[in-house]
């Protein structure tokens, strides 16, 4: 059998079988590679933090772990946090503590960006942190010129001690200050990427129930002016036409579509092709891909909207049934006017806090499924009317 003008199916199952095996086998290099550069993967959590404490010192340690717990509540930021590590071995254990994660992010970045870029391009990488990303990718791009930023200073000299090598220079600098800085013709790169590059505040803006994708919205322009440095940076150090591709955690549209917004106003159109979304366990992330443009081509909500929905299709999904924050949404305004019975339930599925609610409202049932991680769920299905119900059993 032939499909029309293509190849035989066979040989296309045989293709994609292949495009499958050899994304496995880009994992297996890239987790390789990151472990040899120090990552530490499988180490129980006790077991890290024995070792950071033997490098930190006890009362370091200590000061790191109360950065971690004011972190955790929201009463610090993550620029306080990260100023309590000071040398390689220190962050990379700290990064081990979600080893797995790093390294798919990691490899999704070399799939889409490293691995087919032009034999010596230039790649920039911006919040590099402990650099053993960048180190990682040089082993396996060893021709291409990396440069990597951040602006945490003591870190960014201990990696350039560890990792730089002629083809990789880390370099001290914040987002702004590189948004700003003239860049020779020279240093602009055709390749620019961030993974986990943004510090996204503890405490979220409410959404809009007008639109997921409101710019007006509180969260929308909190995301934007929380990304808005990284993309003006990428932007500077990038190319005409560059490939720029950020690993980010967007669990919601709504901030997904606050991040692209940030990446074209500095200058970057979306490419819905090569961005996708992905799951490291029951984690959702986002790889956000661009292209440095010379005008500003900004994606429709529709477009954005047939993305997000492209990669996770819903499972048996029927007429009336909502997910994510359309499933939020729907929610809000059903029980505006909420008239009918209720049914609550709380649940813990894995690290994921889960809110089961079932009831009727406004001629609806409806069964609720509220995640932690993002994964909601709605479905409506319409009361059946009990005039009807009565005229039937009456006229019978
Ligand atoms: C969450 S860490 C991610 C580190 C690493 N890429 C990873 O995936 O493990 C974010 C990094 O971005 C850097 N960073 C955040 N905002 C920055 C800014 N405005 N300028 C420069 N670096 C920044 C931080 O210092 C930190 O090293």
């Amino acid at each position: 059998m032939k499909p029309k003008g293509g190849k035989p199916v066979r040989a296309q199952a045989t293709s994609a079988l292949r495009l499958r095996e050899s994304a496995a086998r880009t994992f297996e290099r890239v987790t390789d590679a990151l472990a040899d550069a120090g990552l530490v993967f499988g180490a129980p959590e006790a077991a890290l933090d024995e070792a950071a404490a033997a490098v930190m010192g006890p009362r370091r340690f200590a000061r790191h772990q109360a950065a971690l717990a004011a972190y955790v509540d929201g009463r610090a930021d993550a620029r306080a946090l990260y100023a309590t590590l000071r040398d390689v071995r220190e962050a990379v254990l700290f990064q081990s503590h979600d080893a797995v994660v790093a390294a798919a992010a990691a490899t999704h970045v070399f799939l889409s960006a490293l691995q087919d870029a032009a034999p010596k391009a230039r790649v920039v990488e911006l919040g590099a942190f402990s650099g053993v990303m960048t180190a990682a990718w040089a082993e396996l791009r060893p021709d291409l010129r990396y440069r990597a930023f951040d602006r945490h200073r003591p870190l960014i000299s201990a990696a350039a001690e560890m990792y730089g090598r002629r083809n990789i220079a880390f370099e001290a600098a914040s987002y702004s200050v590189l948004a700003r800085r003239p860049v020779s013709r020279a240093e602009a790169a055709a390749v620019v990427v961030s993974v986990f590059g943004i510090n996204s505040d503890f405490v979220e803006a409410p959404y809009s129930l007008r639109s997921l994708l409101d710019v007006e919205a509180p969260l929308h322009k909190q995301a934007k002016s929380e990304a808005r440095d990284l993309f003006r940076a990428a932007r500077r150090l990038a190319t005409e036409g560059a490939v720029s591709v950020h690993v980010l955690r967007a669990p919601r549209i709504a901030r997904a579509f606050a991040y692209l917004d940030a990446a074209t106003e500095a200058g970057f159109a979306f490419d819905a092709d090569t961005s996708k979304r992905f799951m490291v366990g029951d984690q959702p992330f986002l790889l956000l891909a661009l292209r440095a443009a010379s005008a500003k081509e900004a994606a429709s909500p529709a477009t954005f909207r047939s993305f997000w929905l492209r990669d996770a299709p819903p499972p048996d999904a029927e007429p009336g049934d909502f997910f994510d924050d359309d499933a939020v949404l729907m929610y809000e305004s059903l029980i505006d006017r909420r008239a009918g019975r209720s049914r609550s339930t709380k649940a813990r599925a894995r690290t994921a806090a889960t809110r089961r609610e079932s009831g009727s409202a406004r001629g609806f049932r409806y069964e609720l499924v509220l995640a932690s991680d993002g994964a909601h769920a709605l479905r409506l299905r319409p009361t059946i009317p009990s005039v009807r119900r009565s005229f039937r059993l009456g006229g019978a």
